[in-house]
């Protein structure tokens, strides 16, 4: 949720760096963003809507308030995802305390912000927004004053006990106008930085230093880092790097180098991320495949995991979303291939759905951000229990992999900006695949020759996904006929229930249409009341060369002819060479032939594509919906 990032240094490029950083941590919440700048006293800036408008807004200032943003050498800037209080102008951060010595950006939410608020009330301290935000602001106003009066400021100790007084998540950044202290005492200029469940990174530049939510935004700049763990405060200024616990422990930093990563926020080429996300697809996989080249049924390992999968009782798959989704395809193979129960809970259902783990369980997690605040506490409490804990993520510098440290498999898909999640998906169900063939063969479950027969399925996939993606503008004049509906059904049973689950979120996270999955024989318990000519049904039947998931797939398109009966537009996702009733439904969209148990990749791409061109044509922004956001760091 919400990006953060900051600069300190010499040169007056604070506001330039900051508005460039904003728009690679745009993708993370975009209702409405700011920048505050330090020069004489604090001067803020912000708007409602998208980082363009901000930068319209500021290049439209007077000349000599130009100028004065211009001349920056030290400021703050934030990109937000309202969690309280309605995205407009006045709850936009940076958020000033009420007599403006101080602005602070903040990522998180404080649960306590009320009984604060009116502490800070009866104090004097005036509220302009509707923000949790505005509440640290004041705090740490508070907090400085009285430290102040008594001689005894240090930014440490404030920040101290500005985390004593905060219940919740944050990322904080602030900077502070000590124009009003005589030039003995006056500090030079400063970012002071907190966190505590939400992400924070420092870079380290050359007479300057940066922070941020995310090391991409940071390696525009600098190749080192120093990611701050939880319950950190920091001081950074343009040649000084200072760290400290909650505690006031002083915490050496560790610098890391990472590649510098200055293309991110290119888009190659496409209208949308999305798109691009969309294509990179075989070239993903293909990567996650190539890995495992060399291995054979003597030695099949996804990575070298210490886990001892022989002794696993029961797996829980943990996830939100999309990632949710893609565990689905872990039960169903699992199951079959090593006769292991396996539960998909939704993470923030966790809690009330698993009273005890023991060490015989593995719990796996499943978040392409490695971010999402849901995941990350049900790991953290399932970790508190004993039992193993696995995750996949998509972000190597995200809580989730040092969470879970070696034993984290980290999905090549490199960043994905579009928010509507497609390359990150369809690799975390790869990862299924092949995490389900290494515990099935460590167990013992999988005969050689069967084994054989699944690598080879999953090694033909790049291409059968190439294939898919030449059909791109026969999906498009497809779906442009459905464009204008309001209400959508998917329907499909077994493995690819998971694709119907995606495809109708992926149409309503791009469209705005309301869009639900049923596996189709729960049409007839009560959804099929909704249906008529207005209703338009996806449903998805992959034959297959077994006969029970061919008896499944036969089902599938049973319960899609009822719904025709109801005057259902229907709409058959199937492959190229089934024939089976296709000529009643209205539609037949068609996929490269694959056996049903590895169709969920395959058959997810041509409703990526529906739901991108139903969304374009109907106008709306592709790669960030309204409302979303694409790492949800926020219970
Ligand atoms: C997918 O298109 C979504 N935007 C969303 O459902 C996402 O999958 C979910 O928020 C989980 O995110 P994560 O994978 O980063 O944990
Ligand atoms: N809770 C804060 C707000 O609503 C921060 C939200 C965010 O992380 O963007 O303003």
């Amino acid at each position: 949720m919400c990006g953060i990032v900051s600069y300190v240094g010499s040169e007056p490029k604070a506001a330039r760096l900051l508005l460039q950083g904003l728009k690679s941590l745009e993708y993370r919440g975009y209702d409405s963003s700011g920048i505050a700048l330090l020069n004489d006293s604090v001067k803020v800036y912000k708007n409602k809507g998208k980082i363009l408008d901000l930068e319209k807004n500021i290049y439209s200032l007077s000349e000599q308030e130009q100028s004065e943003v211009e001349q920056s050498i030290c400021g703050i800037g934030h990109t937000r995802w309202a969690t309280h209080g309605e995205p407009n102008d006045v709850n936009a951060h940076p958020h000033l305390d009420s007599d403006a010595s101080l602005a602070i950006v903040h990522n998180g939410i404080i649960r306590n912000y009320q009984s604060l608020r009116s502490e800070l009330e009866t104090k004097g301290f005036v509220f302009k927004s509707d923000t949790d935000t505005e509440v640290i602001a004041n705090m740490f106003s508070s907090i400085r004053k009285e430290l102040l009066s008594i001689n005894a400021y240090e930014d440490f100790k404030a920040l101290r006990e500005l985390s004593s007084r905060l219940e919740g998540s944050y990322a904080l950044a602030i900077i502070i106008n000590d124009s009003n202290l005589n030039d003995v005492t006056k500090p030079v200029k400063r970012i002071l930085l907190a966190k505590n469940e939400s992400p924070l990174v420092i870079g380290i530049g050359d007479q300057e230093n940066f922070a941020a939510s995310d090391s991409d935004t940071v390696l525009q700049f600098t190749d080192k880092i120093v990611r701050l763990a939880d319950k950190e405060l920091a001081v950074i200024s343009k040649n000084t790097i200072e760290i400290q616990d909650f505690d006031g422990n002083e915490i050496k930093p560790i610098i890391e180098v990472l590649k510098q990563n200055d293309s991110i926020m290119d888009k190659k080429g496409y209208k949308h991320f999305l798109l691009k996300e969309i294509y990179e697809q075989p070239t993903v996989l293909s990567k996650m495949l190539s890995l495992i080249e060399d291995q054979s049924f003597t030695n099949f390992k996804l990575m070298d995991f210490q886990i001892d999968f022989t002794n696993i009782e029961k797996v829980y798959c943990i996830a939100c979303g999309s990632a949710y989704h893609s565990a689905q395809v872990l039960k169903s193979i699992l199951g079959t291939w090593a006769a292991i129960p396996v539960e998909v809970i939704i993470a923030s259902e966790f809690n009330y759905q698993v009273n005890f783990l023991s060490e015989k369980d593995l719990v796996v997690g499943i978040s392409q951000s490695g971010e999402t605040a849901d995941t990350i506490l049900a790991l953290q409490r399932a970790k508190k229990t004993g039992a193993n804990l696995l995750a996949i993520t998509n972000r190597p510098a995200s809580a989730i992999n040092n969470l879970c440290g070696v034993n984290t498999y980290i999905t090549p898909a490199d960043i994905e900006i579009s928010v509507a999640s497609t390359k990150a998906y369809t690799s975390q169900i790869l990862a299924h695949y092949l995490l389900a063939l290494q515990i099935a063969v460590a167990r013992k479950a999988l005969a050689e020759e069967f084994f054989n027969e699944i690598l080879h399925n999953l090694k033909m996939l790049p291409v059968l996904i190439e294939q898919t993606l030449h059909r791109a503008n026969a999906y498009k004049e497809q779906s442009l006929n459905y464009a204008n509906y309001k209400d959508f059904i998917f329907l499909s049973r077994g493995i690819n229930h998971v694709t119907a689950m995606e495809g109708a979120l992926k149409l309503k996270e791009l469209s705005y249409a309301h869009a639900t999955a049923y596996p189709s024989g729960e049409l007839k318990h009560g959804p099929i009341a909704i249906l008529d000519e207005n209703v338009p049904v996806i449903s998805i039947s992959i034959p297959s060369k077994y006969e029970d998931e061919q008896v499944t797939a036969e089902k599938v398109i049973h319960n899609a002819l009822e719904a025709k009966t109801r005057k259902a537009p229907s709409i058959l996702l199937t492959t190229d060479s089934n024939q089976d009733h296709v000529s009643e439904f209205d539609l037949v969209v068609r996929i490269p032939d694959i056996d049903q148990v590895f169709s969920p990749i395959l058959a997810t791409i041509p409703l990526q594509f529906w739901a991108y061109y139903i969304a374009e044509d109907l106008g709306k922004d592709v790669d960030q919906p309204r409302n979303l956001a694409k790492s949800v760091t926020v219970e």
